[in-house]
């Protein structure tokens, strides 16, 4: 089966896709037939070496992957083959097959396809834990959304709005606060790139103003000259 294989640490155009054999499931793991792999940021510093996560050589990048079930191994209850999983698992995703602890997969809905359920888990479940176990967001609170119109911005519009949260969403451009508004957040406030102080007062001044004199939380994908302005609102 093919699968694309980093050896050794390197940029992204030095790794390979090559011929590698089928895996066997051990005792309480499963192999997927993989139909999707999500390939998220962390993937591209991982093969470079730059990444707090260094799986051991040769494994294949891609921590999110969905497909179907293949075989099981000895000792696995989770799972049956023939059923639709997705899974966090960390790295291996990027190959025709993989093999992974039955613990690292869950069931994908028949409502959800395998490209959907690809990109799911680290995007969905890093915003759950920040609103769930991390703030404890309320229904009815309010929180502001930094950086807005990417990956995780619009995963906590989805989140904090299903959580029964008002979401103000803030992000650089007209276009990016538009898909916001599209994608369920209450109010937009577009902010420049670079701020210097006067439009970080600014910045802070139009969060009090559309939120009504500040918010219960702020989720900060951004850092940067975005954050003192929005804590100090
Ligand atoms: N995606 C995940 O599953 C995940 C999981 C854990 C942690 N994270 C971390 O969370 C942060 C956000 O991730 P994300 O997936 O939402 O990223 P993303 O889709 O790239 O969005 C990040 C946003 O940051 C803003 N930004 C400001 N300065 C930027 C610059 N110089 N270059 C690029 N973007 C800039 C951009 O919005 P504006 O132009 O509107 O400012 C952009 O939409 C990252 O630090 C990431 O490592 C992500």
């Amino acid at each position: 089966m093919k699968a694309f294989l980093c050896k050794e640490f390197g940029p992204i155009e030095s790794h390979k896709v090559e011929e590698i054999e089928e895996p066997v499931a051990g005792p309480g793991e499963v192999v997927v037939d993989i139909k999707a792999t999500g390939i998220s940021f962390p993937d591209v510093l991982i093969v470079q070496g730059l990444y707090q996560f260094k799986p051991p050589f040769p494994f294949s990048p891609g921590s999110e992957i969905s497909g179907v079930v293949e075989s099981v191994g000895e000792g696995v209850t989770l799972h049956q083959v023939g059923d639709r999983v997705l899974g966090s698992v960390g790295s291996g995703g990027l190959r025709e097959k993989g093999v992974y602890s039955e613990h690292q997969l869950m069931p994908l809905p028949e409502s959800m396809d395998f490209q959907t359920g690809a990109g799911f888990p680290l995007n969905y479940g890093t915003t759950y834990h920040a609103f769930k176990q991390r703030g404890e967001l309320k229904a009815g609170e309010s929180v502001l959304v930094l950086g807005a119109g990417g990956g995780l911005g619009i995963t906590a519009i989805h989140v904090a709005k299903a959580m029964g949260a008002k979401v103000i969403a803030a992000a650089s451009s007209q276009e990016k606060i538009d898909l916001c508004i599209k994608e369920g957040a209450d109010e937009g406030i577009i902010y420049q790139r670079d701020m210097d102080r006067d439009l970080q007062k600014k910045f802070s001044d139009d969060i009090k103003e559309v939120s009504g004199g500040g918010v219960n939380m702020i989720y900060d994908l951004v850092g940067g000259d975005y954050a003192e302005p929005a804590l100090r609102a």
